[in-house]
């Protein structure tokens, strides 16, 4: 975009960000559904509202900066998900992407199955009253007491991934006098087209155990000797906010070509595939994520069609989408407490939290969007950046977003699709407090994992 054409003037035209930001939006008042919560809108007064009440009044009851998450929305889309895949395939929520005791009940009233990946995440699904065999059990490096509690809970499964937790859950499973259902993680090898720390497919990372080389066929040969083990099946996830399902496609094509591989020298046909998580959200409205009802049946013709060139019986399928169940339906609000207008450059926006409740801007390159939500406004759009209260320059939560030129301190801000990944991903850097979350329905607010307070810090600091 040319200097000239650029509507903030010569003060904020020398460093144009690329992509969503590129121009300004038409209205910055007007709010793109694809990004925000079902049941936001903006009220006739211009304040912005979620499941019918204000941002104001929430901001007064809760203060800032505090996570607001759409209960109505979660439901729905949790829904969607378990309507898409059906009674032939299991719907796992991974917990990674935020948990609460709140939203393992959602999740069980809902009828979806969750995936966790440490003691704490199984604590709290077991504590919120999640039957144990509807948890599955991740990670590449479970302790020996996890493993043990799991399999005293009776969890559904546990993902194995690595040649000595093969021989670590059977010896653990068999002197509690137990036969484990396990899966077996591969890495099929693909390249999955997202940012290199949350793509998981490629043979080169911690995750899996992988195909290539024989390995996976070694680990399913030693996992059926063991008596402590009923090996049920194969997990592969490719990688995280992923849009396209070509990934999957490739993934499944390989994961059914070890399941035949299996039969042929063990006369066995495993009777589950889980192809993990990863589906993409819209962070900005450039984003173009697909619904549950198409993922499904592109998921699910793929698997039917490689099965039938295999001649294998299809597998039951499981998918553990994360982000795309939680992600949009919350958004993080803050109130401004600073205005810095950089000549030729752009406006720094303060806000009151920062990389310590939303880390992925930083860590990830993520984008985000943002809006005024405590008021409308007709002013020029500015090119801003929206930056927290931590001291370290890399604290930035929206890199480029364009706001009225009249933002002032006071005014609430939020930004949208900070379900996933934010709270469950937030510290305690500088010893700034966590923000809570707090679940809106029908006109209803409550917390449902409160602000930390500055109590909570000292009460771990023993020295
Ligand atoms: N299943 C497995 C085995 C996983 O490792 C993950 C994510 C998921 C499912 C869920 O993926 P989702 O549908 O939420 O993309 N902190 C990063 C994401 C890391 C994801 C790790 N594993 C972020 O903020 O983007």
């Amino acid at each position: 975009m040319s200097r000239s054409a650029h509507p903030a003037g010569p003060r904020h035209a020398d460093v144009l960000p690329e992509g969503h930001y590129a121009a300004p939006p038409a209205d910055l008042n007007t709010l793109d559904p694809k990004v925000w919560a079902q049941t936001v809108t903006r009220t006739a007064d211009g304040v912005v509202s979620v499941g019918g009440i204000d941002v104001k009044a929430l901001a007064e009851e809760f203060g800032t900066p505090a996570y607001f998450v759409d209960e109505a929305d979660f439901r729905a889309r949790a829904r969607a998900w378990r309507t898409a895949f059906g009674q032939d395939a299991d719907v796992f929520y991974a917990g990674k992407a935020f948990l609460s005791r709140a939203i393992v009940r959602w999740l069980h009233e809902e009828g979806l199955n969750l995936d966790v990946c440490s003691g704490g995440e199984l604590a709290t699904a077991l504590s919120a009253g999640m039957p144990a065999d509807r948890i599955a059990f991740h990670g590449n490096n479970k302790s020996t007491d996890e493993i043990h509690r799991a399999i005293e809970a009776g969890v559904g499964r546990i993902v194995l991934d690595s040649f000595q937790e093969i021989v670590r859950v059977a010896h653990i499973a068999q002197s509690l006098g137990k036969r484990q259902k396990v899966q077996i993680r591969v890495t099929v090898g693909v390249e999955a087209h997202t940012h290199e720390f949350i793509a998981t497919a490629h043979e080169d990372q911690k995750f899996g155990i992988p195909l290539a080389g024989g390995q996976a066929a070694e680990a399913v040969r030693r996992a059926l000797k063991l008596d402590g083990l009923e090996l049920i099946g194969v997990h592969s996830h490719i990688g995280s906010q992923i849009f396209d399902t070509s990934g999957f496609e490739v993934a499944a094509h390989r994961v059914v070509g070890l399941l035949k591989e299996i039969r042929d020298e063990h006369g066995v046909e495993l009777p589950e595939i889980d192809l993990g998580g990863g589906l993409g959200i819209a962070y900005t409205s450039d984003d173009d994520p697909r619904e549950p009802h198409e993922i499904a049946k592109a998921l699910t013709e793929i698997v039917n069609r490689e099965c039938e060139s295999a001649k294998l019986r299809t597998p039951r399928i499981s998918v553990e989408p994360g982000r795309a169940i939680v992600g949009p339906t919350a958004f993080t609000l803050y109130e401004v407490g600073t205005t810095k207008p950089l000549d030729g450059l752009r406006t720094y926006v303060s806000v009151d939290g920062g990389m310590s409740d939303n880390i992925r801007t930083a860590l990830y390159d993520a984008e985000y969007s943002v809006a005024l939500v405590s008021r409308t406004s007709d002013a020029e759009p500015m090119l801003a950046r929206v930056v927290g209260k931590h001291c370290e320059s890399g604290d930035i939560v929206v890199k480029d977003a364009f706001l009225p030129a009249d933002l002032a301190p006071g005014d609430l801000i939020a930004v949208p699709a900070t379900g996933a990944y934010c709270r469950s991903m937030a510290s305690n850097y500088n010893h700034v407090l966590r923000p809570p979350v707090v679940a809106v329905n029908e006109g209803e607010a409550r917390v449902i994992v409160r602000r930390e307070t500055e109590e909570d810090l000292l009460r771990l600091d023993v020295g």
